[in-house]
């Protein structure tokens, strides 16, 4: 693409979407034989069935790489044509260089730049929120926008409150700078809402860091405090992005959450006048995987054939931090 107009007048485009996940997949039963836990208590406060765990020597580049690849099959786009990377992990292969300069030389791309995206579970939406800033600003003309983690390798496998909410997994979206500004029946990334709140950090947190304790640490989270807070987070940052497009519950096609629980997706999507046969659902299969969450789940839908070209698909997400964001996207 050349000659762009003015920031003001471009906006991104969705131009497919990959995923990938570890082939290791552990059901609540295995877990059960693990801690002291069972598969009918995990289904019935989470809807979780299953996750799949990455292995040994299977960082989140890796599974990041291969979601990146099958994104760029999907988008019919070489991974030459991109030059901008924006990956969101909380579980990164090491704490410096950003993983996304992995994904990059993996990726065999010698142009443009890469960085990481930290907001844990809403990784996805301010990566996506971001680098839809970076095309529209001119800095960029493609992107791959990641979400990976391998959350396993920060749980405490003792802890039967955490560990059998997480699993491990990578989605990837390619996004393109277009002429025009975003517009409600053009394809493009309508409108986004981020916020965040750092005064609840204790709830949601890792016990590590190279600045704290030299170590990498593992997740500690207050369930219950979490979930008391996420409904109303979630339905903020929604009726934010609603209120901006004059878009509502009805006029949306699908809405892919965030799985982190089954009882939160209801629960949000009830809030919102939400039909259920709209909502996207794969808490089952691959638990909690963060940042991976929501393209993982976006990428089921759109290979099965719900999901089509000239829907408005709504993207939400909330978690460590506080984070929450929401995004409107016209395929
Ligand atoms: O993605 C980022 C955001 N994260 C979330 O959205 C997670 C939000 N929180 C939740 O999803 C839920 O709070 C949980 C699924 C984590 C927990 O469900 P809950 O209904 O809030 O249960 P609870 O923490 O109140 O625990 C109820 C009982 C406790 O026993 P007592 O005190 O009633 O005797 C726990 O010790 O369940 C017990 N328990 C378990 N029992 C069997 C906790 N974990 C387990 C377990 N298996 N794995």
């Amino acid at each position: 693409m050349t000659d762009l107009a003015p920031a003001q007048h471009r906006h991104s485009r969705l131009l497919g979407v990959g995923s990938y996940l570890p082939a290791n997949r552990v059901t609540n039963h295995d877990l059960a034989e693990r801690v002291d836990t069972s598969h009918d208590w995990i289904v019935q406060r989470t809807g979780i069935e299953a996750r799949h765990v990455a292995a040994d020597g299977e960082f989140t580049s890796d599974l990041a790489t291969h979601a990146a690849n099958s994104a760029l099959k999907a988008a019919s786009v070489k991974a030459a044509d991109i030059d901008l990377i924006v990956l969101a992990t909380a579980t990164p292969d090491f704490t410096f260089p950003a993983t996304a300069t992995q994904v990059q030389a993996n990726l065999g791309i010698k142009a443009g730049y890469a960085f990481d995206v930290q907001a844990v579970c809403s990784g996805f939406v301010y990566a996506l929120t971001t680098a839809d800033a970076h095309l529209r600003a001119g800095l960029a003309k493609r992107a791959l926008v990641i979400g990976a983690e391998t959350f396993s390798r920060i749980l405490d496998w003792s802890d039967r409150t955490t560990c059998v909410l997480f699993g491990d997994g990578a989605g990837a979206v390619v996004l393109e700078a277009a002429h025009g500004p975003p517009s409600k029946d053009q394809p493009g990334i309508l409108v986004s809402s981020l916020r965040s709140d750092g005064t609840h950090r204790e709830k949601l947190y890792v016990d590590g860091g190279p600045s704290t304790t030299q170590t990498a640490g593992h997740l500690r989270m207050q369930g219950r405090e979490v979930f008391k807070h996420a409904v109303s987070m979630i339905t903020d940052v929604i009726e934010d992005v609603f209120a901006q497009s004059g878009e509502n519950g009805d006029t949306i096609d699908w809405f892919v959450p965030h799985q982190a629980n089954r009882r939160i997706i209801d629960a949000s999507a009830q809030k919102l006048g939400i039909d259920p046969a709209k909502v996207v659902t794969t808490v089952d299969q691959h638990g909690n995987t963060s940042a991976a969450s929501i393209p993982l789940a976006f990428a089921q839908a759109v290979g099965d054939g719900r999901i089509k070209p000239g829907h408005l698909v709504l993207f939400e997400a909330m978690g460590g931090g506080f984070t929450s964001g929401a995004s409107l996207v016209r395929l």
